[in-house]
């Protein structure tokens, strides 16, 4: 059996507060639900949380508050195998919080109040420098400064380090920001902030792709509607969606992006490690919130063995 592939994960970290309900409030408005969940969150932890569980070795870059919170989330990360010494003690904000309200139908709102996060600086991550440079790969998203993960993004080129970037929340990039980037996964929403064009297929997802790929990055994939849309210079495929009976994608785009990594860092083809990634979303979109959600290898292999993923190869 090869060693675990070594994975830097830099990003936020908080306490997802989620609640259940048949229908969503409307602005103004209140409803009633019928389920609370109290877990730990943020695309930082949710990514390295997934790397553990999904076979790597994952080391987390990120600010946490001082507060009962954010000793909540070191302990919940620590359980579960999180390496936590490039984690910095923030005093002075509070642990990151998020909403979720997640209707009957899976379709969900988020709120978030970033607090710590929002200062995790250059000199952090440049005191992380020899963990990030011993990655396989780095795992970025923007709920961090933007400075923050350039700085990281900047290093981990630098040393050879594969960077794979999920740019959620939604923004847009600066050039030289992408032209670092290995492989970026956003989703409909976030690929047409990026690059203006609306995605609501797999047509449109692949002029989005190209668009990204003339500004510098080596690969994209984009969840669109019904699949992921895969673009490199060598190769496009499409990914369809697998059969499963989906309840609530938060945490899905998560473990897809994480997915990525750990296969990647495993010296996976791209195709190879975005199928992978295609069955760790799906399983993730199975069950309720963001780390309850966030799948292991095994569950992962089983599931691409059980059911047929018909890869579409070359442009439609
Ligand atoms: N049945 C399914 N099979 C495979 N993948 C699925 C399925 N349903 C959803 N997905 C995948 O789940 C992912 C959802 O990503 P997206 O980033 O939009 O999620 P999100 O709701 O923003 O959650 P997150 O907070 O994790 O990002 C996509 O990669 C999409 O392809
Ligand atoms: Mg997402």
């Amino acid at each position: 059996m090869s060693p675990r592939p070594r994975i830097a994960v830099l990003g936020g970290v908080a306490t997802d507060y989620l609640v259940r309900g048949p229908s969503l409030p409307e602005t103004g408005g209140s409803a009633e639900g019928d389920l609370f969940q109290e877990a730990l969150g943020g695309k930082g932890a949710n990514g390295a949380v997934a790397a553990v569980r999904l076979g790597a070795d994952a080391t987390l870059v990120a600010r946490v508050g001082t507060d009962r919170r954010g000793l909540e989330q070191l302990t919940w990360l620590e359980r579960e195998g999180v390496s936590l010494e490039s984690v910095v003690s923030e005093p002075e904000a509070p642990a990151g919080a998020v909403l979720v309200m997640v209707d009957g139908r899976g379709r969900k709102q988020t709120f978030s109040a970033p607090g710590a996060n929002h200062r995790l600086s250059i000199r952090d991550v440049l005191r992380s420098a020899e963990r990030i440079a011993a990655a396989k790969v780095l795992l970025v998203q923007l709920e961090v400064p933007l400075s923050a993960v350039q700085a990281a993004v900047r290093l981990a080129r630098a040393a050879g380090v594969r960077v794979v970037l999920d740019p959620a929340p939604a923004m847009t990039l600066p050039e030289v920001l992408l032209e670092d980037v290995h492989v970026i996964r956003p989703n409909a929403a976030e690929a047409r902030t990026l690059t203006g064009i609306p995605v609501h297929d797999r047509a449109s997802a692949s002029r989005a792709a190209s668009n990204l790929l003339m500004r510098g990055v080596g690969a994209a994939i984009i969840a669109a509607p019904g699949g992921s849309l895969l673009l490199s210079r060598e190769e496009e495929a499409w990914l369809p969606e697998l059969p499963v009976d989906s309840v609530d994608s938060t945490g899905a785009g998560d473990a897809f992006s994480a997915a990525l990594a750990v296969s990647l860092a495993e010296s996976q083809p791209l195709l190879t490690a975005a199928r992978f990634a295609q069955a760790a979303a799906a399983i993730a979109t199975t069950r309720l919130g963001a780390q309850g959600g966030l799948p292991y290898r095994d569950e992962v292999l089983g599931l691409l063995s059980d059911v047929q993923l018909e890869v579409q190869v070359g442009p439609p």
